[in-house]
């Protein structure tokens, strides 16, 4: 079987969440953006990138690009707010593909919304966003909501099966 990392970017804990899941999941070792930034990547056949959507962007991306010289980015699961499946959801993915140019699939995985561990400067950009969004399809944002599933990591196993980065689905 091929060794795999899958590195992670999350502030509020959902897109650590997917990766614990993962990691549970297949075995590959989850390890956060803080500690890859001193990793050497070499040992390693296929490396996979969890991070989240901010305003339209996937973050760190720009990061992982340089770090990722010998081009070992096998996928990237990207979390968010926008519902599974919806166009919001579909139009952000493809619109992150065109712009990054990734070379391999992007997964949507929804995630929720967390205002007690979000930054100041986040709240307040939450703020502007519901307000752009006007009051009846902001209702969902305005407070603290969790809607990840392990389930939604299913494409994501059947696709690292492919690879041969996965033996089989553990725990699901
Ligand atoms: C400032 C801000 C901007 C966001 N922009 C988007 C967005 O453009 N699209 C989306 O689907 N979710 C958006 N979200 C929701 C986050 O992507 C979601 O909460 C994410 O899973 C957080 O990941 P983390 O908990 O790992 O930090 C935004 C959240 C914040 C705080």
């Amino acid at each position: 079987m091929k060794s795999a990392i899958l590195i992670y970017y999350s502030r509020t804990g959902f897109t650590e969440q997917y990766a614990r899941w993962l990691e549970e999941m297949t075995g590959c070792p989850a390890v956060a953006y803080k500690d890859a930034r001193k990793m050497d990547l070499k040992p390693y056949d296929i490396v996979l990138f969890a991070s989240r959507f901010r305003a339209g962007y996937i973050q760190k991306m720009k990061w992982l690009r340089k770090k990722d010289r010998s081009r070992k980015l096998k996928a990237v699961l990207a979390t968010g707010a926008a519902p599974m499946g919806s166009p919001e959801a579909k139009r952000e993915v493809s619109v992150s593909i065109r712009d990054e140019r990734f070379g391999c699939p992007v997964f949507y995985l929804e995630s929720g919304i967390r205002y007690e561990k979000m930054a100041r400067t986040e709240k307040l950009m939450m703020r502007l966003f519901l307000r752009l969004m006007g009051e009846q399809d902001n209702r969902k944002y305005q407070h603290s909501y969790d809607n990840s599933r392990r389930e939604y990591l299913q494409p994501v196993m059947r696709y690292l099966q492919e690879l041969g980065a996965a033996e089989e689905e553990k725990n699901l």
